[in-house]
Order: C-alpha cells, then sequence, then structure tokens
C-alpha cells in the first residue's frame, strides 16, 4: 500500500512515500480503507523525537491518528460492525508504528464511530482527535455549565475552532486569543471575545473584564507565561485544562482550590459518535480545513510547525 512514513526522527523531510506493507489486523481491531487522514501538532512533534520516553515504537513509523474511510477487515472478536460502513475515529496509540497516513489502517474498534452521511471524507476526517479532546476537557474535565466563561487559547488553531463551539454548545461566555486576521473566523464560531495576543496582553484584557476570574481556561500554549497566567486567571474552584504540560508548581493551585491537569486526549467511539450527530445536525460548527494530497504531507507539517494554520490541514489519501 501507498504511504507516508519516517526511518529516523528530524524535520519534515524526514517523511517519505512509498509502498508499505497493508497491516495486520488484530482481534478487536477493523481493517480501514483510508480516504483522508488530518494532520495534528502531535505528529510532527513525535516525528522530530520530542516525547520519546512515553511511547514505545517499531521502525519505520507511519504517522498520524485521525481518519475516515471504510471498513474493508473485522478482526475476529469485532461485533456491531460491518464491512463497507464508512467511520472516522482517533487511531490513537502509544505503541507507534502504523499511522492513518497511508491507504490502510487496523484501528482498534472502540475507538470509531460512523461517518454521517451528509458528512465528505474530508470533514470527518478533520473531527475526531481535537473534538474529543475539546469535548473531554470542558464538558467532562471542566464541567462547563451555561453561564459560565472559559478562554480558549488559539482560537484559530484546529483545537480552537471546534473547542470554541463547543464552549458555546456547553452555554459558555468565550474569550479567545487569535490575531486580528482570524478575528471574523472566531467570532463567526461563536467567540463573544476575540483577543489580538499580538496588540496587547490578553491576560490584561480578561482581568479587566472578568475581576473575579473565569471559569475555566483551555490551555493549549506553550510557554511559560501562558502556563502561569491560567492559574491566575482562573477564579476560586475554577479550571485549567493543560493540553502541553502538567500543571505548573505553583502554591495558587492549592491555595484557590483550582482544579487542574495535563489531558490529554482519549479515543472513545461512543462519544465521537456523540459529536458526529452533533455536527450532522448542526448543532457543532466544523472547522475550516485545507486539503493537500497525501503526497504533500512534508508541506502539511511544515504548514503545521508555522503554527500559524487557521483549523485544520487533511490530508486526501484516496477516493474510496
Ligand atoms: N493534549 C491533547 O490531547 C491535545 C490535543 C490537541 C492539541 N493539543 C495541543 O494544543 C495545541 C494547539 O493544537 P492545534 O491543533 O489547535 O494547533 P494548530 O492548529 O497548529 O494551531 C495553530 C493556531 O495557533 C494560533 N497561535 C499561534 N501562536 C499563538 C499565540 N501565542 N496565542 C494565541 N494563538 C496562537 C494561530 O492563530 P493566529 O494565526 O491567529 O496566531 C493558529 O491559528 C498544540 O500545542 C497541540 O499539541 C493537545
Amino acid at each position: 500500500m501507498k504511504a507516508v512514513y519516517y526511518e529516523e526522527f528530524g524535520p519534515a523531510e524526514v517523511l517519505k512515500i512509498g509502498e508499505r506493507p497493508e497491516p495486520p489486523l488484530k482481534a478487536d481491531q477493523v481493517l480501514v480503507q483510508v480516504a483522508a487522514a488530518a494532520v495534528n501538532p502531535i505528529d510532527r512533534r513525535l516525528r522530530a523525537g520530542e516525547l520519546q520516553d512515553f511511547f514505545q515504537r517499531e521502525w519505520p513509523i507511519i504517522p498520524g491518528w485521525d481518519f475516515s474511510g471504510r471498513i474493508v477487515g473485522l478482526g475476529e472478536n469485532v461485533t456491531g460492525w460491518k464491512i463497507g460502513e464508512d467511520i472516522a475515529g482517533l487511531a490513537f496509540d502509544w505503541f507507534l508504528h502504523g499511522g492513518t497516513y497511508a491507504e490502510y489502517a487496523a484501528v482498534n474498534a472502540g475507538a470509531i464511530a460512523r461517518k454521517p452521511v451528509s458528512l465528505s471524507f474530508l470533514e470527518a476526517a478533520a473531527l475526531p482527535l481535537v473534538s474529543l479532546t475539546a469535548w473531554q476537557a470542558l464538558a467532562e474535565f471542566a464541567d462547563l455549565k451555561p453561564g459560565q466563561t472559559v478562554l480558549i487559547q488559539a482560537g484559530a488553531g484546529g483545537l480552537g475552532s471546534v473547542a470554541i463551539p463547543i464552549a458555546k454548545h456547553l452555554g459558555a461566555t468565550v474569550y479567545t486569543t487569535t490575531r486580528q486576521k482570524n478575528f471574523d473566523y472566531v467570532k463567526g464560531r461563536g467567540a463573544d471575545h476575540a483577543i489580538d495576543y499580538t496588540a496587547c496582553h490578553y491576560a490584561d484584557v480578561i482581568r479587566e473584564k472578568e475581576p473575579g476570574g473565569l471559569d475555566t481556561v483551555l490551555e493549549s500554549l506553550t510557554h511559560d507565561e501562558a502556563i502561569r497566567n491560567a492559574i491566575h486567571l482562573v477564579k476560586p474552584g475554577g479550571t485549567v485544562a493543560y493540553m502541553n504540560n502538567p500543571p505548573p508548581d505553583m502554591p495558587e493551585i492549592a491555595d484557590k482550590n483550582i482544579k487542574t491537569d495535563f489531558l490529554h486526549n482519549r479515543p472513545d467511539g461512543e462519544m465521537l459518535g456523540r459529536l458526529m450527530a452533533l455536527y450532522e445536525k448542526g448543532a457543532l460548527m466544523r472547522p475550516e480545513f485545507e486539503v493537500m494530497p497525501l503526497e504533500k504531507a512534508v508541506e502539511g507539517h511544515r504548514r503545521s510547525e508555522s503554527w500559524q494554520t487557521r483549523g485544520k490541514i487533511v490530508l486526501h489519501v484516496q477516493d474510496i
């Protein structure tokens, strides 16, 4: 099968495209003919050699967790799924070898959901990782309620693009950071307050508007100041969901009884199915996305590294 893979850690250019064997199918997995795969920052971070202590690997590695496609094989323990069904899912695994930047992927049946007919394969592939992450952070971990306030950092990015509509769906008032040129985009997705982080200090703006503090911060930025600001910005009893790091060592966390953790997206086919239903009926707005052919995965990773993409990048793998 055709696949993108890498044989060593390094810059985007270590990605090669070529022939790889089809993945073997385990008992709890489905074999998927992949139509589309989304690029996520984690793909390029793993390729660059980050997080080596957390993952096991077998070289060469096909990157990618997000996908949409069609079931073409069923493991012996799989029930409730049929060959020919169109699905999307999050093929997360702590063992890296056979990802979704490929014509075929073997995926745990517990990680998939039916693709709504009204969504194209390209649209569906953009959704699993970011939607599950945002729902697990905002609805599950923060238990965000109507009338509460939330800061969603990097609102124009892949995660922000779905976290804003999810927070609005939960009834919250949304603050988000983005450059001015993306204000229409984030406001169109429901953000109540867009703050241009290049023109002012976002924390000052929020402190002025919410002197009592925010209920929740979805912190996806990686610099120290943002990591610490998140703790300063929430009210006593508030929640900070970190997307890239464990909570900082700050006495304020215990003093203010702040609930905080480093959250990692969790594959959950049932939850994804409920989210897909919300996208299908228009209760959640889908992210903008840019399509590239699988052959342009190097460019996709370079663009992701710019930290300036809006919405998602989706790789078109094959027409099915
Ligand atoms: N823990 C998890 O499970 C999980 C899941 C998903 C993502 N993440 C992490 O969350 C982060 C965001 O992911 P993503 O998929 O949204 O990435 P992304 O799509 O690559 O984010 C790009 C966006 O970041 C914005 N941005 C860049 N610098 C910014 C700044 N200083 N302040 C505010 N916005 C800024 C840009 O907006 P402008 O062009 O307007 O500046 C751009 O739209 C990544 O670090 C990723 O690793 C973690």
